[in-house]
């Protein structure tokens, strides 16, 4: 067996993709499967799957790519492609693409017809690390991120790195920091191994294994805590900090992928860690000068640091002044709903922003 099978036994990592689909598919009637992707997806992971057994038949829609259409007329769009095509509570929906696509198609299949069966095949390093795990689906709304949604567990998630050929580097380096941050927050050994990954010469066939220990990291915090009530927030390390960022290079014009502002989010949290759960020095400078010289730096100055903040404080898990933070007290440990107030915060951006690159 090639399988790597992670903690919990319905995510699968293979690089027998067709045989995991095939056993799957036998379980559904031919005509009441039902393949969603995007265009991007249909153009360069579609071919790694088509010729499964019993997807011979397969129906599909190809929604538009990128976020700005993560939006309810294209769950609309997979709507009215199930229930025109006959699709009921017997039906299997086979979501195909990245994060975006994972989110939209778990969505619309966990709301048509009170909900009908979805296996994740996740194409980006992002969404095989993170997003297509956990069973957090949804779409923006009103201008805000995710705003729409609902969390229900995939049947399966099949994660097969061959589709990892196709997307840039940038992307992949983007879903590399969620791995770095399941490191973090649960493994001295999985840091070590995703940090001795050659990113300049990337072997996929190194990286399953990776891949399998890096999401078992992630099942494991939600299998214990689905609804993010207390443990599953060891998985925001980096975030809150990190959205900051993230909304503050979309309002300028110039976005950044998610997992660079995680990083930049993650520097200036391990210096809230220094100072809130004693998270030593050196490891906190060792640290911040490796993820700068992957993720470069992202210019900040005095004057946006009250942006910053309120973007923060904005954030729907936090009271009053002080922000609801998740800290690591060493790698591999973490320390959940640490708040922190307005004066730390400033000089943990401070200190990002002091570091030379
Ligand atoms: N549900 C969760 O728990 C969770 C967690 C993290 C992120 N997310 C969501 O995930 C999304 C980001 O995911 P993403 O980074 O995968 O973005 P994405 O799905 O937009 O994919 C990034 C780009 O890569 C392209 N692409 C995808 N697979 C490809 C392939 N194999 N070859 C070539 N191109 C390919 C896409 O068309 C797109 O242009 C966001 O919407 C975010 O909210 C969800
Ligand atoms: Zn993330």
């Amino acid at each position: 067996m090639n399988n790597d099978p992670a903690y919990n036994a319905n995510i699968i990592v293979t690089n027998k993709l067709e045989d995991e689909l095939g056993k799957i598919l036998t379980r559904y009637p031919q005509d009441k499967i039902f393949l969603v992707t995007e265009e991007n997806c249909d153009q360069f992971c579609v071919p790694l799957i088509n010729h499964t057994p019993g997807f011979e038949h397969f129906k599909k829609v190809v929604i538009p790519s990128g976020e700005e259409n993560k939006k309810l007329s294209s769950v609309e769009m997979i709507w009215l492609f199930l229930s025109q095509n006959g699709a009921d509570r017997k039906s299997l929906v086979v979501n195909l693409g990245g994060g975006m696509l994972t989110d939209l198609g778990s969505f619309a299949a966990s709301t048509i017809k009170r909900g009908m069966d979805f296996v994740n095949i996740p194409t980006t390093l992002l969404a095989q690390v993170d997003a297509s795990v956990g069973g957090k689906t949804g779409f923006n709304f009103n201008g805000l991120k995710n705003e729409i949604g609902v969390i229900n567990q995939p049947n399966t998630v099949l994660i097969d790195t061959r589709f990892l050929q196709t997307i840039d580097s940038q992307n992949f380096i983007s879903g590399y920091a969620e791995m770095i941050k399941h490191g973090l927050i649960n493994s001295v050994d999985h840091l070590e191994e995703v940090r001795n990954y050659n990113l300049a010469n990337p072997d996929l066939e190194v990286l399953r294994g990776i891949i399998a220990r890096s999401v078992a990291i992630k099942d494991f915090f939600v299998f214990k805590d689905p609804n993010e009530r207390n443990i599953r927030k060891a998985l925001n390390f980096g975030h809150t900090i990190g959205h900051a960022f993230e909304s503050a290079a979309l309002y300028s014009g110039k976005p950044i992928l998610h997992g660079y502002a995680v990083a930049y989010g993650i520097i200036a949290e391990l210096y809230l860690s220094h100072k809130v759960c004693n998270l030593p020095l050196t490891v906190l400078n060792e640290l911040s000068d490796w993820l700068i010289s992957v993720y470069g730096k992202y210019t900040i100055d005095e004057r946006q640091f009250e942006a910053f903040y309120q973007l923060m404080t904005h954030d729907k898990k936090n009271e009053g002044t002080r922000v609801n933070f998740t800290l690591i007290p060493a790698v591999g440990e973490v320390a959940i709903n640490q708040n922190c107030d307005k004066a730390l915060i400033f000089k943990a951006l401070e200190y990002y922003k002091k570091l030379s690159i």
